[in-house]
C-alpha cells in the first residue's frame, strides 16, 4: 500500500531465517541484486542490532534491538523505528508534542525504543514508572536528560501528565499496570501500545478516570512500518489512508 501510494515499484516479501543461521541469511540476502533493506522481527532483533551496532540510531542502541536494516553504499545501517512510529501517531492525534508532559508506564524493550524520539519531539517532561522501579531508573540513568525522570508509585499521585502511554505488556494478558487514577485527571490522550479489536482494558480504565481521548497502538504499528519504508525509499506514504484501510474492526 505504501508503494502504491508513493508510486514506487517494490517487492516486499517474507524470508524465514533459521535460528542458527540468521547472520549468514542476512549476508546472503544482501548479496542479491536490487535489495535495499528488510524488516527484522522477533526473535532476531537483538542479533540484527549486533550486526549493525556501529551504524544504528540512538534508540536502537538504547533498546539493543533493530527492526529495520538498510544497506546504504555498502554499509549496513540499523534502526529501530518504533519510536518514530509512536511520535508520528501522537503528532497526528494531538499535534505538536512541544511543551507536553508525557508519562511512560513500563520499562521493557517497548519503552527503551521510544524514549529518544519522544525527547527529540521536545516534550517538556518525560516521566517513567515501572512495577519494578530499578528497571525504570536504569533507563533514566542510561539516557541522562534533564527532562527525563523516574517516578515511584507513590509519586504518581501528584503527577498529572498531558499524555500517558502504556508501554507494559500487561494488556496482552488483559491486565492493567497499577497506576494511580489521578494521572488521568488532566490527560488529553491515554495511549496503549497494543492493539486489537475494540478498546483495551487500559483504554477503558483511562477513560473512566478522566482521559479525554484514548487510543490503541494500531497507528504506531503502521507508522513504524512507514518509517522503514521512508528509510529505504526516501518517500513518505500517506499513512492515514493505510491506517483507515487496515484497522481491525
Ligand atoms: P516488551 O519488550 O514488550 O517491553 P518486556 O521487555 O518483557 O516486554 O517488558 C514488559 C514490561 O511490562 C515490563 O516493564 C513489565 O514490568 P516489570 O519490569 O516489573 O516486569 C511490564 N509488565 C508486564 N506485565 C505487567 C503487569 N501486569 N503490571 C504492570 N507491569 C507489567
Amino acid at each position: 500500500m505504501f508503494a502504491e501510494n508513493t508510486g514506487e515499484e517494490i517487492d516486499y516479501g517474507i524470508v524465514e531465517s533459521d535460528i542458527d543461521a540468521f547472520e549468514s541469511d542476512i549476508e546472503t540476502f544482501f548479496t542479491q541484486d536490487n535489495v535495499v533493506g528488510c524488516n527484522v522481527t522477533a526473535p532476531f532483533k537483538g542479533r540484527a542490532y549486533e550486526l549493525s551496532k556501529n551504524n544504528c540510531n540512538a534508540e536502537a542502541k538504547t533498546a539493543e534491538a533493530v527492526n529495520t536494516l538498510f544497506m546504504k553504499d555498502g554499509t549496513l545501517l540499523g534502526y529501530t523505528t518504533d519510536g518514530m512510529g509512536l511520535v508520528a501517531d501522537l503528532h497526528s492525534q494531538v499535534g505538536s508534542l512541544v511543551g507536553h508532559t508525557v508519562l511512560l508506564l513500563g520499562a521493557g524493550g517497548a519503552t527503551r525504543g521510544v524514549v529518544e524520539p519522544l525527547l527529540g519531539a521536545k516534550v517538556k517532561g518525560l516521566y517513567i514508572n515501572n512495577r519494578t522501579e530499578i528497571k525504570a531508573q536504569a533507563i533514566v540513568d542510561a539516557i541522562k536528560s534533564p527532562v527525563f525522570e523516574c517516578v515511584s508509585k507513590n509519586d504518581l499521585t501528584s503527577l498529572q501528565p498531558d499524555i500517558v502511554i502504556n508501554c507494559t505488556s500487561a494488556s496482552l494478558t488483559g491486565d492493567l499496570p497499577q497506576v494511580s487514577t489521578s494521572v488521568f485527571k488532566r490527560c488529553s490522550l491515554a495511549y496503549d501500545m497494543v492493539y486489537g479489536k475494540g478498546e483495551t482494558r487500559f483504554m477503558e480504565f483511562a477513560k473512566t478516570h478522566g482521559a479525554k481521548k484514548v487510543s490503541d497502538g494500531f497507528g504506531m504499528l503502521v507508522e513504524q512500518a512507514a518509517a522503514a519504508f521512508t528509510i529505504w525509499t526516501g518517500k513518505k506514504p500517506d499513512t492515514a489512508k493505510v491506517i483507515e484501510a487496515l484497522r481491525p474492526r
